[in-house]
């Protein structure tokens, strides 16, 4: 009936042929203990995802397995016992290997913590997430790599659906960070969500309210780094999940038409431009900036009965929301946020320079505002144009082409990406006997906007010149 199957159950029996796996083999046996592979490791070796993550289960103890194991694999291997959860956990070379007794939950409403009950194979599979992360190889003696697959995983990775194991409410209302993992596995394999357990997130959308803010943005961050996030995005609107989780971003929903004049959905165009990125770029910092570039145009947006749809400012709104999002969900308030920001509030600038006339001195003043993010930024703009008018995206992509062009230009002429006023407060103050005030902060400006606007040289001799010449018209003079 599956035809694909049994060539894929072989492969994977091959990676049981590593040695760690025959040396758990003869040490469960030699203790007379069951003991299986189990759950992701299991599943991405059909999916030929390769995994340095095992999780063991042992019907019995698996501190005292893990502890055997450790006395064979010698001292390149890392024990470390977790008593009061009764795993124990191995590193030896790369590999992690969680050894942990079979078990038994049940939960309790408040908590993502169950109470643990000693158990069989089948009672640990019964606990499990998802039809394909509930399998498990056997390494018993004779049973060594016999699958044990009571759902149907194999059936599911075959027909690309995630489905849960028991009633997807149980399981999504035992731990509900499960509802974001279906999705996220959902985007990360590009499977489809089975009907009743998709129903089911919706449904135990309240649980969410137990899960911490750390553990959904690690769920995010994974649905954000998969080759193409929107799935994702979308799945959680679906499920009316992301009026929960990102409001800001759900509310960009939708078209409105007022005098026969619309404005496009920014939802839609946001995720396609997240997608954009995600085809040009791998980093994750640049893909949430893609997902916040227009997250200022719900609060700005206006109809005007001239122009129609305005969102004056949005790029600096968008910048001023980003802190407040980030506190909420727990994004580190460091480097990282402020680089979204740059790029957010920055992200219409190379554009605009095309359509004014591009001057030198607003390259200059983007280089130096962009630093080493200009890179990001353009690759941000050309990921932008998401116009259905042909005409009009190759319109545009040349005109960024134009840009390019003109940034490396004046890069190389005038060297100001990372530029340095090459006079310092210091030096200002020394030269005219100053301790720290306003006017020093003048004469500074003053030099950058020479230099920026092309005035004077990025040069010590003429910044220097101009600094004396500044501080005269402010009445200073120098003491030396
Ligand atoms: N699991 C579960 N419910 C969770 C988390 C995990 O049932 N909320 C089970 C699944 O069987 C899963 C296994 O524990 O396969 C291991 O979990 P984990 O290592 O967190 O995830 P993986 O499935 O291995 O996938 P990934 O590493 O991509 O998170």
């Amino acid at each position: 009936m599956f035809p694909e199957i049994s060539k894929k159950y072989f492969m994977t029996q091959d990676s049981l042929q590593a040695p760690v796996f025959h040396l758990i083999s003869s040490t469960a046996d030699e203790m007379g203990l069951d003991c299986y592979v189990i759950g992701g490791w299991v599943r991405d070796q059909y999916l030929h995802r390769p995994s340095n993550d095992i999780d063991v289960v042992v019907i019995g103890s698996g501190i005292e397995l893990a502890k055997a194991l450790k006395n064979k694999l010698g001292k390149s291997a890392h024990l470390s016992v977790f008593k009061n959860f009764g795993t124990a956990q191995i590193k030896y070379k790369d590999l992690e290997i969680e050894i942990v007794g079979a078990r038994k939950e049940s939960y309790d409403r408040n908590s993502r913590k169950p109470i643990v009950e000693d158990g069989t194979l089948e009672d640990d599979q019964n606990r499990r997430d998802f039809t394909i992360n509930a399998m498990a190889f056997c390494l018993n003696g004779d049973r060594f790599g016999q699958l044990q697959d009571p759902f149907g995983g194999i059936r599911d990775l075959e027909y690309r659906i995630i489905r849960t194991p028991l009633d997807p409410s149980i399981t999504f209302c035992d731990d509900p960070l499960r509802i974001l993992r279906c999705v996220r596995f959902a985007t990360q394999l590009r499977f489809n969500i089975e009907e009743r357990t998709f129903e089911a997130l919706s449904k135990n959308r309240d649980r969410l309210a137990i899960v911490s803010p750390e553990r959904i943005l690690e769920e995010l961050n994974k649905i954000m780094a998969s080759p193409t996030p929107s799935i994702g995005f979308y799945l959680l609107d679906k499920a009316q999940l992301l009026e929960l989780i990102l409001p800001e971003l759900h509310r960009l929903k939708g078209v409105d038409v007022r005098n026969g004049k619309g404005h496009k959905d920014i939802f839609v165009h946001t995720l396609q431009v997240v997608d954009n990125v995600a085809k040009k770029s791998d980093d994750l910092w640049l893909r949430w900036a893609a997902l916040f570039h227009d997250i200022g145009k719900f609060p700005t947006k206006r109809f005007d009965e001239k122009t129609g749809w305005t969102f004056h400012n949005h790029n600096f709104i968008g910048e001023k929301m980003i802190p407040g999002i980030f506190k909420r969900m727990k994004f580190p308030l460091n480097e990282k946020m402020r680089y979204v920001q740059k790029i957010v509030n920055l992200h219409m600038r190379p554009i605009a320079l095309v359509e004014e006339e591009i001057t030198d001195s607003a390259v200059r003043r983007l280089l130096f505002e962009a630093g080493d993010d200009i890179e990001d930024l353009m690759l941000l703009c050309e990921a932008d144009i998401t116009s259905r008018n042909e005409e009009k995206v190759k319109r545009y992509t040349q005109n960024l082409q134009e840009v390019r062009q003109k940034l490396k230009d004046i890069e190389q002429k005038d060297h100001v990406r990372n530029f340095q006023p090459p006079v310092s407060g210091n030096e200002i103050m020394e030269t005219f006997g100053l301790a720290p005030c306003q006017e020093i902060g003048q004469i500074k400006s003053v030099i950058k906007d020479a230099i920026l606007d092309g005035k004077i040289p990025n040069e010590y001799e003429a910044a220097r010149q101009l600094m004396l010449e500044t501080a005269a018209k402010l009445g200073l003079s120098p003491v030396k």
